[in-house]
């Protein structure tokens, strides 16, 4: 039975939401092995013992030396850490103004993904909303929202006390559910969510304002696809061509440099490095400066916001835990796949590669060579991912542009450890929004570069799809 990283009891209503959270994903979903999930044990070649099913995501490397495996340590802690707001003493100062949660271990349970609840009223916890406005002189080209930014946050710290309170609004999912008849007349039912948006305390969200609901993906092995040579993705981009496909890269900020630079990371590879995204999740999710960012995030509109008292001349994230954080995010490995033996598993990956489903889960990558983690430079590695952009067609759109990501492109999503992200925390609600409750509703809601692929899964046959499914289950 898998346990979650346990965070800091009070009986503060928005901490009480999170460990509610947790002890949801801690229920029985984590026992059923849904979609053939077995119980197996997971080898530890270092310790000589099965990983906890809770440390699958959360195992270092192999290869680092005992500098590289403290850092691993400070920076896992760190992840885990609570903040709080001063004077309490319930974790490090510098939560908020505004913010999401309290820690990054809050909605990356276990490093994995987040679980959509789908209790009618209860505001999204795991899930955030990326807002923007059009650019009013560039076409196509967008704006944070000039009075919310570019995410909602639900939470702030001006309260009465030095208890949170609700923040810049609250989020709630409305499902509507539709049914899906496949090969030899089996029925699954999917679900589309419906955003809306309430208590906005700026003022309501007007109707050219565009959202996008994002649920909190797993982190695990980062480091490898931070590694990959952008001329290797662009090269992937290419030989797609010739098969009818369409991957493009996108091109981000870097703030550091203020250039552009290949997205990696997020669901439409809005963010070019682990450094990046990391110090940009300090910010937008927990109100975090650091030196990359070292200003709260408030608006001209958010006076109180702006006024705060306690502004500090050092970023409250100090360099040292910002570098271990990104250590550990750049060092963290991947379960080896499991039953790849079995005639089931072998069946589904001759369909995996014949339904094209491998032209963008692109079965296997190098590593280039990467000054954050040198080791790491020359593996091969099996994340099912091309890192590029495909347009996945109305049905998944959020119509948000997002750099050169268009409102119904996303970056193809890593197959690897799937598998066994039921084991880590309970969750398997898949792609970007959350709302497919396992791998056959995620190839379901595949469309546009992927709707041949999408309609050939959904032609076969029940033991094909059984097949194809215990393949992506078994990376
Ligand atoms: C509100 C819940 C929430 C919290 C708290 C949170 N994250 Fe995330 N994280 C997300 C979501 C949602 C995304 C995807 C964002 C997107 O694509 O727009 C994400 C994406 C990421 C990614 C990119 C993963 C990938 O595969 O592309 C990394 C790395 C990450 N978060 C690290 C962190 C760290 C480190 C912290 C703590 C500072 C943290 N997150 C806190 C929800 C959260
Ligand atoms: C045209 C490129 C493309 C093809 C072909 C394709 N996929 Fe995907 N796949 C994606 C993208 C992009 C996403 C992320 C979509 C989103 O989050 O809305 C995704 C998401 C997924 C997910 C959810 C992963 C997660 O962590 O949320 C699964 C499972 C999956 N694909 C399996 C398959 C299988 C199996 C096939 C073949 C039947 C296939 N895909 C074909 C691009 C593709």
């Amino acid at each position: 039975m898998a346990s979650v990283i346990v965070l800091p009891m009070t009986t503060q209503s928005w901490l009480l939401r999170a460990v509610v959270c947790a002890a949801l994903l801690a229920g029985p979903a984590v026992g059923a092995a849904p979609e053939g999930q077995g119980d197996e044990c997971v080898w530890n070649p270092v310790t000589r013992q099965c990983v906890a099913d809770d440390q699958l995501y959360a195992q270092p490397v192999a290869g680092l030396d005992a500098t590289q495996m403290r850092l691993f340590d400070d920076g896992l802690k760190q992840f885990r850490a609570p903040w709080s707001v001063f004077p309490r003493a319930d974790g490090e100062w510098g939560l908020g103004p505004y913010f999401h949660a309290n820690s990054c271990a809050g909605c990356h349970v276990n490093v994995g993904r987040g679980a959509v609840d789908e209790v009618a009223n209860r505001p999204v916890f795991q899930q955030l909303v990326r807002l923007s406005v059009p650019h009013p002189q560039r076409s196509g080209a967008t704006d944070p929202h000039p009075v919310y930014d570019g995410q909602l946050q639900p939470f702030s710290i001006f309260g009465p006390s030095t208890e949170p309170v609700s923040g810049e609004a609250d989020v709630h999912i409305a499902w509507q559910h539709e049914k899906i008849v496949l090969g030899e007349g089996d029925e699954v039912t999917l679900r589309r969510p419906k955003v809306t948006i309430t208590n906005a305390k700026f003022g309501e969200l007007d109707a050219q304002v565009m959202t996008s609901l994002r649920n909190t993906p797993a982190l695990l092995g980062l480091g490898y696809l931070d590694a990959v040579a952008e001329a290797d993705i662009l090269a992937l981009a290419d030989a797609q061509k010739a098969l009818g496909f369409n991957g493009r890269p996108n091109y981000v900020n870097d703030d550091n440099t203020g250039r552009k630079r290949l997205g990696r990371f997020g669901w439409k590879a809005n963010q070019p490095t682990i450094s990046q995204q990391v110090a940009a999740a300090h910010l937008g999710d927990m109100g975090i400066t650091t030196s990359l960012y070292p200003d709260d995030d408030c608006t001209g509109t958010e006076v109180q916001c702006l006024n705060f008292g306690y502004k500090k001349s050092k970023p409250e994230l100090t360099d040292a835990a910002w570098q271990a954080v990104n250590h550990f995010m750049a060092a963290t490995d991947v379960p080896r796949p499991r039953r790849m033996d079995e005639q089931l598993v072998r069946r589904g990956s001759q369909l995996f590669r014949a339904m094209n489903c491998a032209v963008c889960h692109v079965p296997e990558l190098t590593a280039g060579k990467y000054d954050p983690l040198p080791a790491l430079a020359g593996r091969r590695f099996h994340a099912y991912t091309d890192l590029l952009l495909h347009d996945m067609g109305e049905a998944l759109a959020d119509g948000r542009p997002d750099f050169r990501a268009g409102g119904r492109d996303w970056r193809t999503a890593p197959l690897w450890g799937i598998g066994v992200s039921a084991r880590v925390n309970g969750s398997v609600d898949l792609l970007h929004d959350g709302r497919a409750r396992d791998v056959t509703e995620a190839i379901l809601w595949h469309g546009g570069e992927a709707q041949h692929s999408r309609d050939a899964f959904a032609r076969l046959g029940r033991d094909d799809r059984n097949a194809l499914v215990a393949f992506v289950n078994s990376l």
